[in-house]
């Protein structure tokens, strides 16, 4: 009793058989899908997953729900790939890039200049390179759609970044991707792996200089508070592959599969629209604010870069078949 005062519960109620409540009635039936992702709320994914959470609970009729976790709030870029394949959570949409610590193929599209236009990706996303990756998962993790972001431009601290040999001496946060790695080495710079959700403090108290993200990555976070430069390079494209729970999936109804499927393919061509737009807009919004110096690549400078990235090419450890689908999209 004493226990029960400590905590202000009284533990005669637990063992009373509740009444009949009609409002409870099928809650045990609802099918709930916990997403979790990394991102802020005004980015392309936090918007694509509020489209689709809402898409599959209309057509549901509320029979499955859509829980959303934002910002890192349930797991973050180290463990929610894990808390997926043991099914503690139903969906996540990690950036293609950190799928490369499960299988070196996803690097193909982390490779430095891979895509010159959006409509590249797609082709790449909603073809036979992204069919071909998604052979690539584990058999507990199912591939459902690639969702869409935009190119990576690179920011510091330090000074402009124009020619590779402005790179000497810089500290950049990565992504967990050796591609990535690789391509900074190549400039000449160092990096480090470190979560989305912590680079903003690292850039903060100076560990690293700079880092590269989308125009919405940037602007969402506030990095631009830590930064002085920015270049506008489009070296890479960051984008995102949607994985579920392949039990959890199997588990579904046909009924249920095919509204989950319907929703996604809506949001796909969504965000594929949106995140253009999403990433022009923060873009313009950064440069009104004038925190950061804001320099463009020149098409010498940028060939500048290219030549530095020409022995990645030749040196990768991704399959010859992904490189001849890469290298079909490149030449059309
Ligand atoms: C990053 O880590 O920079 C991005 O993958 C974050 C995201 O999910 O867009």
């Amino acid at each position: 009793m004493l226990t029960a005062l400590y905590f202000g519960f009284d533990f005669s109620e637990a063992s009373e058989t509740l009444e009949y409540d009609d409002e409870q009635e099928g809650i045990n039936d609802e099918i709930v899908i916990k997403f979790s992702h990394v991102v802020a709320e005004n980015t392309p994914k936090a918007r694509a997953a509020r489209k689709f959470a809402s898409l599959v609970e209309t057509r549901s009729n509320g029979e499955i729900k859509v829980e959303i976790y934002a910002n890192g709030s349930l797991y973050n870029d180290q463990n929610e790939y894990a808390a997926l394949k043991e099914g503690h959570i139903e969906m996540i949409a990690p950036a293609t890039s950190k799928m490369t610590a499960h299988d070196p193929g996803w690097q193909v599209l982390d490779l430095p200049y891979a895509f010159s236009t959006y409509d590249d990706v797609k082709k790449a996303y909603e073809g036979e390179l992204g069919d071909r990756l998604f052979d690539h998962l584990d058999s507990d993790i199912r591939g459902m759609t690639y969702w869409y972001n935009g190119f990576k431009q690179i920011t510091n601290d330090k000074r402009p970044l124009l020619l590779p040999e402005d790179f000497k001496r810089t500290h950049f946060r990565i992504m967990p991707s050796p591609m990535i790695q690789t391509q900074f080495k190549a400039l000449g710079a160092s990096t480090s792996e470190i979560p989305f959700n912590k680079t903003y403090s690292n850039l903060e108290v100076g560990f690293i200089d700079g880092q590269e993200n989308t125009a919405s990555n940037i602007f969402s976070k506030k990095l631009y508070e830590e930064q002085k430069y920015m270049t506008i390079s489009n070296h890479g494209y960051l984008g995102y592959v949607v994985l579920m729970n392949n039990d959890f999936w199997e588990g579904l109804s046909k009924e249920h599969q095919m509204i989950i499927t319907n929703a996604l393919d809506e949001t796909t061509a969504w965000v594929w629209r949106h995140a253009i737009e999403m990433n022009d807009s923060h873009l313009r919004q950064m440069k009104r604010m004038d925190f950061m110096e804001i320099h463009y690549l020149s098409n010498e400078q940028k060939e500048r870069w290219k030549k530095k990235f020409k022995s990645i090419y030749q040196n990768t450890d991704i399959s010859q078949s992904l490189m001849e689908e890469l290298k079909r999209i490149q030449e059309k």
